[in-house]
């Protein structure tokens, strides 16, 4: 890796990015909480997915102190149907951590913001690349296909000695005069240029800096180790009506949608029909009056697909109408038309569009 080589590249993608860069609205800013909101969204959300919840989300919530008084339950509200909901509880958390620990300004360096919940390196090397110029070089899924093809690092990325390698070629290719625009541009050229699958390699202005194209290497770079595996879960979920009103409950436990209403849940380990679960003691402390209900014997079902689980629900439909009813412990009682209020999961709101 010469300096020169390095300096080359690094030029190369800072004029690629000025030619083809979208206008984005995070990169007109240097205020470190718009900048810090746009990355957490942008972790695991495409940019046009992402787009219009961090438009609404800043819309509502401008500054550090405007989400830190905000209540939790409508900070979730906004971040409905995005998934990774601890990314949202992290961000109140953390905010309430800047205006209690930092006096409500912003931490100005990379170790206090790596000591904020939710902010690890990635982030915090964004941010203060982005807002202050600071030299740190982000890595982030892009940035480990743009460096492996680059340099033919056939070193798997998910490993321990992968992240130490990788980390230190993103930090010796940085441009250390101009991090926030390097920065930008390495991770730019991974999402429009470098993609994951047939990369247009003949367009490609890097193409005579690129070990793995000499190679042959470019489709099989970067290398993985293993793949995470995928969890089958069983929800069977019960929407009582009263009326014109349902039960919902939040989720409480530390498990996916912390923090989460949904309808009264009864898991099981596996497909299990509604006669057995009837006898579950679980469904008997949720349900004390069962014998009054009248449950709709075909539920309906949904197969839902999340990063490392499947999640195959089944909603079953209970009229208690007439029935007395302290029989839902721990679950609120609300109008149907007041769900919007409530924060759901992309799952429970799924079965709402049909009911
Ligand atoms: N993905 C992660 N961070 C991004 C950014 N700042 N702009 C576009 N896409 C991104």
């Amino acid at each position: 890796m010469t300096k020169e080589r390095n300096n080359n590249i690094s030029s190369a993608l800072i004029g690629w990015y000025q030619q083809n860069k979208r206008d984005l609205p995070w990169r007109d800013t240097t205020d470190p909480y718009l900048i810090w909101i746009s990355e957490i969204i942008l972790q695991q959300t495409r940019v046009a997915q992402g787009l219009g919840y961090y438009l609404r989300f800043v819309g509502r919530f401008p500054d550090v102190k405007s989400l830190a008084e905000a209540d939790e339950d409508e900070v979730l509200t906004y971040w409905q149907g995005l998934g990774y909901y601890s990314r949202a509880r992290n961000l109140h958390f953390a905010a309430k951590t800047i205006v209690s620990n930092f006096s409500g300004s912003f931490p100005r360096n990379h170790a206090e913001l790596v000591s904020l919940k939710g902010v690890g390196e990635y982030t915090a090397a964004a941010i203060v690349s982005f807002a202050y110029g600071d030299p740190y070089a982000v890595l982030d899924g892009n940035v480990y296909r743009v460096l492996s093809r680059l340099f033919a690092v056939e070193e798997p990325i998910d490993t321990g000695i992968g992240k130490k390698i990788f980390t230190q070629l993103a930090q010796e290719l940085l441009d250390r005069h101009r991090p926030g625009v390097h920065n930008q541009a390495i991770m730019e050229f991974g999402a429009l240029q470098c993609v994951p699958s047939n990369p247009d390699c003949a367009a490609c202005p890097l193409q005579n800096n690129c070990s793995s194209l000499e190679k042959g290497l470019v489709a099989v770079l970067p290398k993985k180790q293993g793949k995470t595996k995928i969890q089958n879960r069983y929800f069977n979920y019960f929407d009582v009506r009263v009326g014109n009103s349902i039960f919902l409950k939040k989720r409480t436990e530390n498990d996916i949608w912390k923090n989460l209403y949904e309808l009264p849940l009864i898991e099981t380990t596996e497909d299990t029909p509604l006669e057995e679960i009837l006898k579950n003691q679980h469904f008997k402390e949720m349900f004390p009056e069962v014998q009054s209900l009248r449950i709709r014997g075909v539920p309906m079902e949904f197969k839902h697909v999340l990063s490392h689980r499947i999640i195959y629900a089944k909603f079953y439909r209970v009229d208690a109408n007439g029935i007395p009813l302290k029989l839902l412990p721990g679950c609120i009682q609300i109008e149907r038309e007041y769900l919007p209020n409530y924060a759901i999961s992309r799952l429970v709101s799924r079965y709402f569009e049909k009911n």
